[in-house]
């Protein structure tokens, strides 16, 4: 399964480059860093080798044409994001004519996904965690897409987005999910565990016991 990292921070992804496969930011992400959008995700994309999910903010087609066609120009890793929804199914549709990466986000049903893969988007981002906060089930959402993609053998590849904690990134090895996109928090304590850090205590505590020569 691919890890990416769900942020918009130089600093969290810095400290990630080199083990992650991709990035995603979103608008709410990149307002946190006060820096101008164009330049952070110029700067994004030369620290990650993966691809890197920059978000359109015009809600009309030619608007997110438009500005998915400005994005592009920034490198060659950039992936247009674009929010689910009729005008967002047809910009992707002109996008995936012209060869431009899209990822089709704010996905928060099967058939909201079967659109985006008919339209040609690259990536599919269902938000489990948004869903689960209203007492829904972001992974059978997960499951229920990984199935009507196998059925149709759409090439589109499910992110799964709106990751809480690390038993969502379980289920969603579990189900077989290509991609997840996490917080910092979450990527990192996917290498923690309290037994790992008790049992390399007691093994370099005991290594002093072991006659040096
Ligand atoms: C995905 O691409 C989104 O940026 C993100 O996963 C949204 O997560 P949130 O629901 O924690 O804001």
């Amino acid at each position: 399964m691919n890890i990416f990292l769900d942020t918009a921070s130089l600093e969290e992804i810095r400290e990630f480059a080199d083990l992650i496969d991709g990035v995603t930011t979103n608008p709410t992400l990149v307002a946190r860093e006060g820096r101008p959008f164009r330049e952070l995700v110029a700067e994004i994309c030369r620290l990650v080798r993966g691809p890197v999910s920059a978000e359109v903010t015009a809600l009309d087609v030619e608007g997110m044409v438009a500005q998915a066609r400005d994005l592009a120009k920034i490198a060659d890793n950039v992936v247009i994001k674009i929010p689910m929804g009729r005008a967002g199914v047809r910009a992707v549709r002109k996008l995936s004519a012209e060869g431009i990466a899209t990822n089709v986000t704010l996905v928060f049903s099967p058939v909201q996904a079967l659109w985006a893969a008919k339209a040609g988007a690259t990536y599919v981002s269902p938000f489990v965690g948004r869903i689960d906060d209203r007492a829904g089930d972001g992974m059978e959402i997960v499951a229920q897409i990984l199935r009507i993609y196998e059925n149709y053998r759409y090439d589109t590849q499910l992110i799964v987005a709106s990751i809480r904690h690390v038993r969502h990134v379980v289920e969603a090895a579990l189900l077989g999910a290509p991609i997840a996109t996490m917080p910092y928090k979450v990527v990192r304590e996917l290498f923690d565990h309290p037994l790992t850090d008790l049992g390399i205590e007691r093994f370099l505590s005991d290594w002093k016991g072991v006659p040096q020569g």
